[in-house]
C-alpha cells in the first residue's frame, strides 16, 4: 500500500516522441487530481507548449553548465523559464548512450536543486549485473555519487525513479516483488543518512509500467508510483496509471 505521507507521483518519459498534436490532445485531455503528482516529461522543444496544461512539466535532460559555448545543450534557467518544475536525471538511455557517469549525473543533481527544480533521479542495473547478484552494490555505487557530490539534502530535494534497464522497453517488467525489494534497500541507504527524508521521499518504479501492471505494482509498501516510457504516449493508459497510483 502507498504510505500516506508520500503523494503518489507519476511522470510520463515520452523520449524522443511527441508531436504538437500529440501535446494539444494531453493538454485538452489529460486532468490533473489532487491525489496524485502528475508530471509529463516532452522532449525539451515541447516544453513551453504545455504552460495551459493542468498538470506539470519536466525536462528529459539538462546541462550541468549555466550558459556557454555548449552546443546542442540547454541549461537549467531555460528549462525553468520554459515552465518545468522537473528534471529526469541519469536515465540509462543518457548513461549508455551519451557517456553520463555517475558523476556527470551527480554534477547535474547539484545543478538542478541550485536552480531550484526537482530532479528525477534515474538508477538501475543492466541485466548481467541482476543475473551475477549485484544489484544492490550497483545502486549503492549511483546512490553514492550523489550525495559525494551534493550532500544529504539531495534527498529531500528529489524524487528517485528505480528502472532497472532490463526492464526498459521490452515488455519484461520487474515483479512487484523485485521492485519492492530494490525499493526497500534504497530507501534504507538514504536513511542511514537521513532518516526523515528517506522516509519522504518518493520512490518510483519504471521498466514497462502499463495500465494492466501499475496497480499490482503500486499497491508495494515502498513503491510510490512509476516513471512511465511507452505507456505514457497512450491518453487512456497513462490515465489508467494515474488512476492506479491514486
Ligand atoms: P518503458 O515504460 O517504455 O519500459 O520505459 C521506461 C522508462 O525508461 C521511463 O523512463
Amino acid at each position: 500500500m502507498i504510505n500516506s505521507q508520500r503523494k503518489p507521483f507519476v511522470a510520463g518519459n515520452w523520449k524522443m516522441n511527441g508531436s504538437n498534436e500529440l501535446v494539444e490532445s494531453f493538454c485538452s485531455n489529460l486532468a490533473s487530481s489532487p491525489a496524485v503528482d502528475v508530471v509529463i516529461c516532452p522532449p525539451a522543444v515541447y516544453l513551453s507548449k504545455f504552460s495551459h496544461a493542468e498538470f506539470a512539466v519536466g525536462a528529459q535532460n539538462a546541462s550541468e553548465f549555466a550558459a556557454g559555448a555548449h552546443t546542442g545543450e540547454i541549461s537549467l534557467s531555460m528549462i525553468a523559464e520554459a515552465g518545468c518544475k522537473y528534471v529526469i536525471l541519469g536515465h540509462s538511455e543518457r548513461r549508455e548512450g551519451h557517456n553520463e557517469s555517475n558523476e556527470v549525473v551527480a554534477r547535474k543533481v547539484k545543478a538542478t536543486i541550485a536552480a531550484g527544480l526537482t530532479p528525477i533521479l534515474c538508477i538501475g542495473e543492466p541485466l548481467e549485473v541482476r543475473e551475477s547478484g549485484g544489484v544492490f552494490d550497483f545502486v549503492k555505487a549511483q546512490l553514492d555519487a550523489i550525495a559525494n557530490e551534493c550532500g544529504v539534502n539531495y534527498i529531500k530535494n528529489s524524487v528517485v525513479a528505480y528502472e532497472p534497464i532490463w526492464a526498459i522497453g521490452t515488455g519484461k517488467t520487474a515483479s512487484p516483488e523485485q521492485a519492492q525489494e530494490v525499493h526497500a534497500f534504497i530507501r534504507k541507504e538514504l536513511a542511514a543518512l537521513d532518516a526523515s527524508a528517506a522516509a519522504n521521499v518518493r520512490i518510483l518504479y519504471g521498466g514497462s509500467v502499463n495500465a494492466a501492471n501499475a496497480s499490482e505494482l503500486f499497491a508495494k509498501t515502498d513503491i510510490d508510483g512509476g516513471l512511465i516510457g511507452g505507456a505514457s504516449l497512450k491518453i487512456e493508459d497513462f490515465t489508467t496509471i494515474c488512476q492506479a497510483a491514486s
